[in-house]
């Protein structure tokens, strides 16, 4: 891997730290406050061309539900082995009753998951298809969502909850995916914990004095307001970002070209993608990386170590399909392997 020596030599010098940090990772409380998604795969074999209309009848197979959005990054959290309380808002409906059942059986705290009787719970449904002996392939997808803010009533319950809680845990998550859980009085409660990890893909200002963003370069960009191209529209971008937002740092992560670490003071650090070939899916690595800083960050990491060991998550759930989790037993192997390749 085509590492710098400045970069190697801050790897080998950090490694310690940084196997001790994976080490503690389960000693964190996390409270994260998020757009709660279910992505629901169905799947079934084609039986024959119904007389209704020009469509393919599916005989059902399966129905496969897992955490998308921000709760994808509850997931992660309590993967990586965080004591996580997850906030936000889910329909009456069995979606909602399904991701609450997903995170009970993985020990994560869902008190604060609150009912909206207004809106359903964000389902992105794939209904996918396969002859008898051909591969499975996805055909349409539905999305229930509303376009509608929850009532304000419901807005101040989630920013009562998160209040209650602020004292008990040790690093504050918002992961807003645009779908209404984040609004003003929620995001004014979260950010009274003094350490907060704020991974939006809207509207950073709304955000003021969090301390570090995890943005992906087309969130980068909507929020500065030009493309980013070239490596000085990325060093600008980076100020402007931390000026606008007033955080303490600003992390973009890049895709294929790893992340960018800013603090107002220092130059820019880089860290390059570890896993640029075995990549079969990139959604909800952004995530994943959230969900590994939090954890480090809650532990003493410098934001350095922290973006080094989301960087090494995200390289490991990059390899799985559809949106993933990674363990702290799969990153200590992964640390092992990049520092004996350096
Ligand atoms: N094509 C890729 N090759 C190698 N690593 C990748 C690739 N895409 C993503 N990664 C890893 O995942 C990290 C986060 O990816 P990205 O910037 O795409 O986040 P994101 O768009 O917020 O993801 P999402 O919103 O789907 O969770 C990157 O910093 C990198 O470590
Ligand atoms: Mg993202």
């Amino acid at each position: 891997m085509p590492f710098t020596s400045d970069f190697k030599t801050q790897l080998i010098s950090a490694s310690d730290r940084l196997f001790s940090l994976l080490d503690r990772f389960q000693q964190v409380r996390a409270l994260v406050v998020g757009d709660l998604t279910v992505d629901e795969f169905v799947t079934g074999q084609v039986e024959r061309l119904s007389r209704e209309a020009p469509v393919l009848i599916l005989r059902h197979e399966s129905t496969r539900q897992v955490p998308g959005g921000g709760a994808n990054a509850v997931y992660n959290l309590a993967a990586l082995g965080g004591q996580v309380k997850a906030v936000g808002l889910v329909g009456k409906d069995a979606q909602g009753q399904a991701l609450r059942q997903i995170f009970e059986a993985a020990q994560i705290d869902t008190m604060g998951i609150l009912v909206d009787g207004d809106r359903p719970t964000v389902t992105k449904t794939r209904i996918s298809g396969h002859a008898r002996q051909s591969v499975t392939q996805q055909i349409v997808r539905v999305d229930r969502k509303s376009d509608a803010l929850p009532q304000v009533d419901l807005q101040h319950q989630l920013a009562d909850y998160i209040r209650q809680q602020l004292d008990q845990v040790d690093v504050v998550v918002c992961s807003d995916y645009g779908d209404g859980t984040l609004t003003a009085p929620v995001i004014q409660a979260a950010l009274e914990h003094p350490l907060s990890v704020v991974d939006t893909q809207v509207d950073l200002h709304r955000y003021p004095g969090a301390t570090i963003f995890t943005p992906n370069l087309p969130e980068a960009e909507q929020a500065a307001g030009y493309a980013i191209a070239t490596p000085e529209r990325l060093q600008q971008a980076g100020r402007e970002l931390l000026q606008v937002t007033q955080a303490q740092y600003m992390l973009i992560t890049r895709g294929e070209e790893g992340m960018s670490l800013f603090a107002p003071e220092d130059s820019a650090q880089t860290i390059p993608a570890f896993n640029r070939t075995d990549v079969f899916d990139v959604t909800g690595a952004g995530d994943t990386v959230a969900a590994a800083l939090a954890l480090a960050l809650a532990l003493g990491a410098t934001p350095w170590e922290g973006a080094l060991l989301g960087n090494l998550a995200a390289s490991i759930v990059v390899r799985q399909f559809g949106t993933a989790t990674t363990t702290t037993d799969e990153l200590r192997v992964a640390l092992q392997d990049l520092l004996t390749a350096l």
